[in-house]
């Protein structure tokens, strides 16, 4: 019993005193502008990033480096009001920002992940961006 303590006392010692080794990314000044934004118009009702979101309308985590929409297309897209997507009235600064923001968070991955591998011991190994 004592011995179970013991391990049971070094185990929490050494899980809540070791630092963890993924540090967060940092957004520069103009996306946190640009995420504000996001968060004030309630974008995430309608889009997803990373598959999490409201689905009326689509995922946004890629939608800078797809190769047929990129920022041009996002930025043009934000005042037209198509469809289902009201229409906005950003400011030029504002949609840069909204732009900048989409592209920062472009930079952390892919999503869906088509080349996830799977290794024998079951984990699943995952692509990430900047590797
Ligand atoms: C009421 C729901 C709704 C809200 C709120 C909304 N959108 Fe949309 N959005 C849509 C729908 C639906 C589409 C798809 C329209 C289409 O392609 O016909 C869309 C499309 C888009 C697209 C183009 C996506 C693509 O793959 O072609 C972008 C970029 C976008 N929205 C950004 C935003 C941003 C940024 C905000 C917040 C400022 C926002 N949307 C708020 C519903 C919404």
């Amino acid at each position: 019993m004592i011995a179970l303590v013991a391990m049971f006392a070094i185990y929490n010692v050494i899980v809540y005193t070791q630092g963890t080794s993924n540090s967060t990314p940092k957004m520069s000044e103009k996306a946190l502008k640009g995420e504000q934004l996001y968060q004030e118009n309630n974008c995430t009702a309608c889009h997803q990033f990373y598959g999490l979101g409201g689905y009326l309308g689509p995922d946004l985590t890629n939608i800078i480096s797809n190769k047929y929409k990129g920022p041009t297309y996002v930025n043009a897209f934000l005042n037209s009001g198509i469809k289902s997507m009201p229409q906005f009235n950003f400011t030029e600064e504002e949609k840069d920002a909204l732009v900048q923001f989409l592209t920062e968070v472009d930079q952390t991955g892919y999503y869906p992940i088509k080349d996830a591998e799977k290794e024998a011991n079951g984990w699943v190994r995952i692509k990430y961006k900047n590797q």
